[in-house]
């Protein structure tokens, strides 16, 4: 399998081939991820709940991601690895700049942050500076407090329209991929067709160019939490770890998963 690269996802979508991601943060899950052919691992702030224990994921530090992203990197030699630009390390152009370079000496070959009205400047800066970026709409878990909770997002006519013009400005801002958590089905569906690049859903319905999901969810384990409704255990049918992987890349290439159970109606 040949490495993943920028080009190789707008590539993807083009084709219609579905892209996987899965989050990892050190060299054991990565190295498994690797080899069962994932195309995208990210190194995620959601690191602070699964990892951490946190209740939310406004603890972790630039330092955290570059940390673990370095032990990923180790491991992934055909994955393009996504790394997390933490709470507010995205605050200013000039910070985000900072934290990125970190990543990218770390190993990581995107970085990934939350928003659109003032992060448009930031997406604009990273990207004309040769960092590529991966946007992130709809249920940021940045924006908890905001929100009140961890809240499907997009619901009713005129969140729709904001969600698709936001997926228009990052676009247009320079994003080079778009996570879209926690939206309705057809809202996503919307998005994916209008946008020229690729979508990545979780909880976002079957629609999206490619789908993610958090590695403790996929593995079943218990977060403390209350589990999403996009959540699927797939070690419960793959018998291992490897086998958990490999049922979740040919569930999604094949358009298996998600299915209606796991999504959102508007
Ligand atoms: O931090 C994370 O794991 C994420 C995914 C849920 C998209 O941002
Ligand atoms: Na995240």
């Amino acid at each position: 399998l040949k490495a993943v690269t920028v080009p190789s996802l707008a590539e993807a979508k083009r084709e219609g081939r579905k892209l996987t991601m899965l989050t990892a943060y050190d060299a054991g899950f990565a190295r498994v991820m690797d080899g069962e052919g994932v195309d995208l691992i990210l190194v995620g702030d959601s690191l602070g709940m699964v990892v951490q224990g946190e209740g939310n994921t406004l603890s972790v530090t630039v330092d955290d991601i570059a940390y673990h992203t370095a032990c990923v990197a180790r491991a992934a030699t055909r994955a393009l690895i996504v790394s997390d630009l933490p709470f507010q390390a995205d605050a200013s152009p000039d910070r985000a700049l900072d934290a990125s370079v970190k990543f990218l000496q770390s190993g990581a070959g995107m970085v990934k942050l939350e928003g659109a009205g003032h992060k448009l400047e930031v997406i604009r800066y990273l990207s004309e500076r040769e960092i590529p970026v991966c946007a992130h709409l709809g249920l940021t878990p940045q924006s908890v407090l905001r929100f009140g909770g961890f809240k499907v997002q997009g619901r009713g006519e005129a969140a729709a329209d904001k969600l698709l013009r936001e997926a228009q400005e990052v676009e247009a801002a320079g994003a080079a991929l778009l996570v879209l958590e926690g939206v309705p089905a057809p809202v996503a569906a919307r998005i994916t067709k209008s946008a020229g690049i690729p979508t990545i859903g979780i909880g976002a319905g079957a629609d999206c160019d490619g789908q993610v999901l958090v590695l403790h969810d996929m593995l079943g384990l218990d977060s403390g939490h209350r589990r999403p409704r996009f959540v699927k255990d797939f070690l419960a049918d793959g018998g291992s770890v490897a086998g958990a992987i490999a049922a979740y890349c040919a569930a999604v290439r094949e358009g298996r998963f998600p299915a209606e159970e796991h999504t959102y109606a508007s």
